[in-house]
């Protein structure tokens, strides 16, 4: 018996999976498919699947083409599986010619001609909401963001907003946005969600008026300084059945959510202590500029924040900071925390420089996430028993802002208003360590 495999994604089948299928089968007598898991097209890049593993399974079998499907899980599974299921052909599309080849070791190789004009990329275009999306701010991380905005599918930048118009023009240029503003009633007329990348002190009143003019907003890092602002945010975006995210990348990456939910299912026991640590020496005159809310605590407090409070909440008894200043702003912060049943504590560099790990404790073991931990990538589980040890790898694309961005898409597309990666409870929390902070309480200044 002559046996063929195949693989692939199978997102809203479609004719052309059909055709492949077909063709695959009559090379031989028996045919396996292979299908790929959701967390392996995550781990890959590929976050705009529509379809679940099982609707694809599912779409697999209605055909009744496949004599054996078998799920793909991981880079390296075709070698395996050729040998576990003694297969004679493999055969995929000729969109991947020439890329399997070293299967030719194992077995017999085949390219099926794609069939053209359509595919599951073109279909998730077809039914994912047209999210018109606007930029506020021109910076590096706008730009950051308009190069991944590419491997987000459903959304697409259609405007950009400056006060400065050259700035806006510049961008446009860049990034072949078709719209320029330098007017935000007029910028707001044209899309229906935003991306606010602008200085600090300007998100909360450009995420206000956004969220008024029924706009969906994902806000840069700070979200907000004031607690009451980060609450009225939110307050707007539920009333008015919005989208209202915060843009902490490492919230929605693989690893970290991974981490996290490893974490609370008990695999270091109970957590007892979380140590984050963040430096840069990039100090540019914005980040340390008094008048634009500079200084270390506002750039990066809220990504140490972030494993500290979805790991222990946000009701601590205490906090206490010790910051190194210069010319108004802090360029080194270090700071803890209290909880009823565990402490915390993170540094903060801007223009002093550390190791960026994070290490949490408990008690039964640890984890360790290695510099820079908040583009997290790989991490291990640590024990007295070194042979418990556990290392955990994942992939972590590009400048990592695709994956929130993706989160914002799907959030706006399935009407999802809390966000289940990043409570708001928690940003607003975020916020008031700012406000205390900002406020100069439980502050020790150092020479
Ligand atoms: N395929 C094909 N003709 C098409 C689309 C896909 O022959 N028009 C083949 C691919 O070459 C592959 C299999 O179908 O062998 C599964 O491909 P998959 O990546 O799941 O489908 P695509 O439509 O190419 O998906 P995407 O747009 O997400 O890349």
């Amino acid at each position: 018996m002559k046996k063929v495999i195949t693989y692939g994604t199978y997102d809203l089948l479609h004719q052309g999976h059909i055709n492949l299928l077909r063709r695959a089968k009559e090379l031989g007598d028996y045919l396996i498919v292979g299908v790929t898991t959701d967390k392996y097209d995550y781990e890959r890049g590929k976050l705009n699947v529509h379809n679940s593993v099982i609707e694809r399974i599912k779409a697999i079998e209605e055909t009744g083409l496949a004599d054996q499907i078998i799920i793909e899980e991981y880079v390296g599974q075709k070698i395996d599986d050729i040998q576990k299921y003694d297969v004679d052909i493999f055969a995929i599309g000729s969109d991947w010619e020439g890329e399997f080849d070293y299967l030719r070791e194992y077995c017999d190789v085949v390219y099926i001609p794609r069939t053209e004009g359509v595919s599951s990329t073109q279909l998730r275009e077809e039914i994912m909401p047209n999210i018109k999306l606007g930029i506020i701010g021109t910076g590096s991380i706008a730009k950051r963001m308009a190069e991944e905005a590419k491997y987000v599918s459903g959304v697409e930048i259609c405007a950009v907003y400056n006060p400065d118009i050259n700035e806006a023009s510049l961008f446009s240029q860049l990034y072949n946005v078709p719209n320029i503003y330098d007017n935000i009633e007029d910028f707001a007329k044209n899309i229906n969600a935003a991306y606010i990348a602008s200085p600090h002190l300007t998100h909360y009143g450009y995420a206000k008026y956004l969220l008024q003019q029924g706009i969906h907003v994902l806000n840069e890092l700070p979200f907000t300084l004031k607690e009451s602002e980060a609450r009225e945010l939110f307050d707007i975006a539920t009333s008015n059945k919005l989208v209202l995210m915060d843009a902490i990348k490492t919230a929605y990456c693989p690893a970290f959510k991974h981490m996290v939910s490893l974490i609370k299912t008990g695999l270091i026991g109970e957590v007892v202590d979380v140590e984050a640590a963040q430096s840069t020496l990039e100090q540019t005159p914005r980040k340390i500029d008094v008048n634009q809310a500079g200084g270390g605590m506002s750039e990066d407090a809220s990504f140490s924040l972030l494993p500290i409070m979805m790991l222990l909440g946000d009701k601590y008894s205490d906090i206490r900071f010790v910051s190194k200043m210069k010319n108004g702003v802090d360029i080194y912060t270090y700071a803890t925390l209290v909880y009823p049943k565990a402490t915390a504590s993170f540094k903060i560099g801007l223009g002093i420089k550390t190791e960026g790990d994070l290490v949490i404790s408990g008690t039964k073991g640890y984890l360790y996430v290695p510099a820079p931990w908040w583009k997290p990538s790989y991490f291990e589980a640590r024990f007295e028993d070194m042979s418990q040890n556990k290392k955990f790898f994942y992939s972590y694309e590009g400048e990592g802002l695709r994956y929130e961005l993706q989160e914002f898409v799907s959030n706006i597309f399935y009407n999802r208003t809390h966000n289940a990666q990043l409570p708001h409870s928690i940003t607003i929390a975020m916020a008031r360590v700012q406000e205390f902070y900002r406020n100069g309480n439980n502050k020790v200044i150092i020479g």
